[in-house]
């Protein structure tokens, strides 16, 4: 199929590795041009030319740290002397500390606050304007968690900060569809990469097992009985952020190959 993204722009935050990485790699297949975002220049940098190589494509590497206003600002203004609009915005960020109840400060707290929430609000309201530009609408991707749809154990922030962003997010597919622009959240379940890899070794060590053992056990809960890879997810935001999904909006497609066991 396709998916008629050539020579559209899109916007990936975090990503130097993992899933956000994955995502921008898949949309640049697709022809779009990119601007992507992490905290280390010299990983976004050697993730810009690793994509350029992979598929030819045109790809803006900005050092930005998601988290905090100053350095959206300066994204979005990177972006819009670069490309002067944009198709797709997919958020993301690195994961909140690791922690139950009473092992959270304050500081914590307002750190994933910052990290999750006011990250998409401020990549959001500094990417619309840039949308409603191209005169077509465009498409809004946010990576989210499972914990949206079922608490994970000891992570107190994401499953709090997730259920707080589908709220956003619903909202603002209300809000903006009148102009074409969709808004669709993505739950995604275990996939192999450095964050996941960082949380079962924690577990493992909270527990006295072993990571592989904490590995399958997950697997096992998995109808799929596997880790997703992150090119897996990435095939479907491809299609998400693309005119193939036209009529997706408000939507939160979960991605995780069986794991949830919740109706909806
Ligand atoms: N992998 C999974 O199975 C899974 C499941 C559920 C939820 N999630 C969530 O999905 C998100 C991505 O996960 P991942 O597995 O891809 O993580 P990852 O492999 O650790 O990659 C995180 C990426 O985000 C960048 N980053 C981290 N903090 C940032 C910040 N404040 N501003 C800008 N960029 C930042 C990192 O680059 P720099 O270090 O250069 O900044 C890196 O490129 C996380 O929020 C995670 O909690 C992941």
């Amino acid at each position: 199929m396709d998916l008629g993204l050539q020579g559209r722009v899109a916007v990936v935050a975090a990503a130097s590795e993992g899933l956000g990485y994955a995502a921008a790699r898949a949309l640049a297949a697709e022809g779009a041009r990119l601007a992507i975002c992490s905290r280390r220049a010299d990983a976004i940098e050697r993730a810009a030319r690793s994509i350029g190589e992979a598929t030819g494509a045109e790809v803006l590497a900005v050092t930005a740290d998601v988290s905090r206003a100053q350095d959206v600002a300066r994204l979005v203004e990177a972006v819009d002397r670069r490309y002067g609009q944009v198709d797709v915005l997919v958020t993301n960020a690195g994961g909140p500390r690791v922690g139950t109840f009473f092992e959270l400060s304050d500081a914590d707290w307002q750190a994933a606050f910052d990290l999750l929430v006011m990250s998409v609000v401020r990549m959001v309201r500094g990417f619309v304007p840039l949308m409603r530009k191209t005169g077509r609408g465009g498409s809004i991707l946010a990576l989210t968690s499972y914990s949206l749809k079922e608490p994970i154990s000891g992570l107190m922030l994401s499953n709090t900060m997730r259920a707080a962003l589908a709220g956003l997010l619903k909202t603002l597919s209300q809000e903006l569809g009148g102009e074409g622009i969709r808004v669709n959240v993505i739950v995604q379940g275990r996939f192999d990469t450095e964050r996941v890899r960082e949380l079962d070794r924690i577990r493992a060590q909270r527990e006295g097992i072993t990571p592989e053992q904490v590995v399958r056990r997950y697997a096992d809960q998995i109808a799929l009985r596997r880790y997703g890879h992150p090119d897996e997810l990435a095939r479907v935001i491809a299609f998400l952020a693309s005119d193939a999904a036209s009529y997706v909006t408000g939507a939160a497609l979960t991605i995780d190959g069986g794991l949830v066991k919740g109706l909806l």
